[in-house]
């Protein structure tokens, strides 16, 4: 859960790999450092943030280097523990996002060999390898040194009077930007995007040489020319084009990536043909895999399927799929993953594969390991998504589960079709929402001085209690649990009372009854109601304390209007709270480890 990157070319490697890891931070941001080789080698690092490191790194020369913003994993965040890491002669220079499992082992026999480590890293052993087996070949002492080593890595070596970089990756992802008399390299595509849109994934187990006119890739031992992408995203997309926070700007942008996810899919032109490729498996049942806000997508993606499709669905989060044993290979596996690099996602990815599954992913990164692992990649159109907090990549999974669903349809052809309907109308409906948001800022500034929030919803609407309560919690350090609303009774009541108020959701649909039921109970305990309701829902206005409406919709449609409006309360909440709303503590955007 670092952010890793690398230059070389005829420019001042410095500003550019500043550059780059400014654009990296959503990947981890506790510390940061770079490295810069020309004659020599000199390394500038701290327990900063990129743009406090820029302030006050000093000029360092040399036309390659590497840089790091780190998340930390092993040894806490300090000037010595940030990377890059570098050998005993001080000429070896290492970034590395990963975990290396055998590092204390290695740490005891290297020091046994004369090596002195420097920080509690993990890291910190691969650049004394390198050193150990170096002999006149940076590409060979990495390979060397990579062979002693048990985990996850994607790392940039760079030496001092060496004009190359020496790339290898292993279950962590490396792409590298491709331009005239110049590469790039990075862990993921928006720190490239101020410098080229012509990319290389680089697969599981390639180790690469890059120089600034040539980039050499070796898999399974032959050299192999990697295929260059032309990546769709632009420099735009990944700045914040005037709103005060990354998060806001990605509220904003869901009645735009709505209407591109659904142009994709719901092609006016010819539906039937594009739709055909998820119905030709025989299938028993789906499963759906994910982690986080993904997994909230997922279990909406369950109501969506079983009223839509009719078949028995199962969702389970992905850290929790290796402890099942029964899983058949006549089941149509989904994985949802934003990032496509989530560790436990693609760890269930391999499983299902393993089985005999046939796995779709869900993902908005195109290249990712999860597209490249899937038998088929489902692409979501959210354009690059930086704030660490998940929104509008929600909404658009949402999109291609409302589209997965209707090309399995079972239901009758006017219902498919007030279904499609529906669909092209949510950009506008969201719209609505998001029109609406000073309404809801007000009740951000009450909810702002408050230490204990519970989300309630039935049926479609449980998913998005869970993700209220997730987005609150996460960006404004709220305690927040979503329930499904027939539950508090079963333990949660004893916690209601009047410091702790419960946020309603409800929808026009079958469970609207047993909501209001739920609503007088919680009343009835003394705690503050907040509903969020339908425009007009007059018997929920008499009810509740307080009620932010949403514009009517197809009920199964009602966790898209419903999780935008909680999106802003949680942004407002955490904005009225003075917190880093992007980069919430302790918090990484892409999970690379277990
Ligand atoms: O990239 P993924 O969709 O696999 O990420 C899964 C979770 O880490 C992610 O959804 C996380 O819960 C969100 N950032 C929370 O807002």
């Amino acid at each position: 859960m670092c952010g890793i990157v690398g230059y070389i070319g005829d420019k001042s490697a410095r500003s550019i790999l500043l550059n780059c890891l400014r654009r990296l931070e959503y990947r981890g941001y506790d510390s940061c450092g770079i490295a810069v080789a020309g004659g020599s080698l000199e390394v500038y690092k701290d327990a900063v943030r990129v743009e406090e490191l820029a302030r006050v790194a000093p000029q360092l020369d040399g036309t390659a280097g590497i840089g790091h913003t780190r998340w930390a994993t092993h040894g806490e965040p300090s000037p010595v523990n940030a990377h890059p890491h570098i050998d005993c002669s001080g000429k070896i220079a290492v970034v590395h996002n990963g975990v290396i499992n055998n590092y204390q082992k290695l740490n005891r026999q290297l020091t046994a060999e004369g090596h002195s480590f420097v920080s509690e890293t993990d890291t910190e052993v691969i650049s004394h390898l390198i050193e150990k087996y170096y002999g006149g070949s940076l590409e060979r002492a990495v390979e060397a040194a990579l062979g002693e080593v048990d985990g996850s890595y994607a790392i940039i070596a760079v030496m001092a009077g060496d004009p190359e970089l020496v790339v290898a990756r292993k279950d962590s992802p490396l792409v590298i930007g491709v331009s005239d008399r110049e590469n790039f390299i990075a862990s993921d595509v928006p720190a490239l995007l101020d410098y080229t849109n012509r990319v290389i994934y680089l697969e599981e187990g390639d180790i690469g040489v890059v120089t600034k006119d040539n980039i050499k890739i070796r898999r399974c031992g032959k050299e192999v020319v990697g295929q260059e992408h032309k990546v769709l995203w632009r420099v735009e997309d990944a700045q914040k084009g005037g709103y005060e926070h990354f998060m806001l700007k990605e509220i904003h942008e869901q009645p735009k990536v709505i209407r591109d996810t659904l142009g994709e899919y719901i092609s006016a032109a010819e539906p039937e043909a594009r739709l055909a490729m998820v119905t030709e498996a025989d299938l028993e049942g789906m499963l759906i895999v994910a982690c986080g806000t993904s997994y909230h997508a997922a279990l909406a993606g369950k109501y969506i399927l079983d009223e839509v499709v009719g078949i028995p669905v199962v969702v389970e989060l992905a850290g929790e799929f290796a402890y099942f044993n029964q899983i058949s290979a006549k089941t149509g596996a989904i994985v949802i993953t934003q990032s496509g690099e989530t560790a436990d996602a693609l760890k269930a990815m391999k499983r299902l594969k393993e089985v005999g599954c046939r796995v779709v992913a869900i993902t908005n990164v195109v290249g990712s390991t999860a597209s490249r692992l899937a038998d088929q990649t489902v692409y979501t159109r959210a354009g690059p998504e930086i704030s660490v907090a998940a929104t509008k990549s929600f909404t658009v999974q949402l999109m291609v589960l409302y589209w997965l669903a209707l090309s399995c349809s079972s239901v009758d052809i006017r219902r498919v079709d007030s279904l499609t309907m529906g669909l092209r109308q949510l950009p506008g409906k969201v719209q609505q929402v998001l029109d609406n948001e000073d309404k809801i800022k007000e009740y951000a500034d009450y909810l702002s001085k408050c230490e204990d929030v519970f989300f309630i919803g039935r049926g479609i609407n449980f998913p998005v209690a869970l993700e209220g309560a997730l987005k609150l919690k996460e960006i404004s350090y709220i305690h927040a649990e979503g329930y499904a609303a027939g539950e508090l009774k079963h333990g949660p009541f004893a916690l209601l009372g009047a410091n702790t108020p419960v946020v309603a959701i409800v929808a026009q649909d079958s469970a609207y009854e047993a909501m209001l039921t739920n609503i007088k109970e919680i009343k009835a305990k003394g705690s503050p109601l907040i509903a969020l309701a339908d425009e007009g829902d007059e018997v929920v206005k008499e009810l509740a304390d307080s009620v932010i409406t949403v514009p009517r919709v197809d009920p199964i449609f009602s966790p898209v209007v419903n999780t935008v409006a909680l999106q802003l309360l949680a942004y407002y909440t955490a904005k009225q709270r003075d917190c880093p709303i992007d980069f919430p503590r302790n918090l990484a955007k892409s999970v690379t480890v277990e």
